[in-house]
């Protein structure tokens, strides 16, 4: 096996989802990012409809996303349900970020909207992985806010945004994920 197979299989075993409680305090620089977005739209796209579409969040763009998510987790809940706390860590959350991505679909309508589904994640992986190999943490937030930002991300009518990718760098030891034995997911034709 190659020494670039070897990494390329390392680096896809090794990357985990990385919290922001974990993220150290340092930005992610501007020329990285790019970096990392030129990796998410090499993803392959049917009809190269390339459906992704990116808002990326950084410094003064951070505080304005957290303080979005907050209100909308406000405006979502009643009165009785709704807690200090749990807006207070949202926004934290945000703020202990290096930079968080929105993941947004943009549907063409020329193919079916799974495969357009399928091709962002695509793209948001390939994004993770750049990023790991970094020393990047990341991971796909899917929460119900999500579904409440269309107004602030500026989204038309053909387009949703189906996660927040929290990014930061982080200093947690490399570890493979926990997974079923491939024989419960594998049938092998032979
Ligand atoms: C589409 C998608 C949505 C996800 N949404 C969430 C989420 O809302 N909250 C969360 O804690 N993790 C979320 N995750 C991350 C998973 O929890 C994580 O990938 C899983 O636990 C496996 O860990 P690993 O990424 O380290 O292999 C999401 C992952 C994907 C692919």
């Amino acid at each position: 096996m190659s020494e670039l197979n070897t990494t390329i299989q390392e680096l896809i075993k090794y990357r985990r989802s990385v919290f922001p409680k974990d993220y150290i305090d340092k930005p992610i620089a501007k020329d990285i990012l790019v970096e990392l977005l030129k990796c998410a739209v090499q993803a392959p796209t049917h009809k190269l409809t390339q459906p992704w579409r990116f808002t990326v969040f950084t410094g003064e763009g951070l505080i304005k996303l957290a303080d979005a998510l907050k209100k909308q987790y406000k405006k979502s809940v009643s009165k009785d349900d709704y807690s200090k706390k749990k807006g207070e860590s949202i926004q934290k959350k945000i703020l202990q970020s290096g930079a968080v991505i929105a993941i947004c679909l943009n549907e063409s309508g020329k193919i079916p909207k799974w495969e357009e589904l399928a091709a962002v994640a695509s793209a948001v992986q390939n994004m993770a992985l750049a990023a790991s190999a970094q020393d990047i943490g990341s991971y796909w937030s899917s929460s119900k806010l999500i579904h409440e930002l269309d107004s602030f991300l500026g989204l038309s009518k053909n387009e949703s945004c189906i996660g927040l990718f929290y990014m930061g760098y982080h200093k947690e030891k490399r570890s493979l994920g926990k997974r079923s034995p491939l024989s419960e997911k594998v049938t092998w034709v032979e």
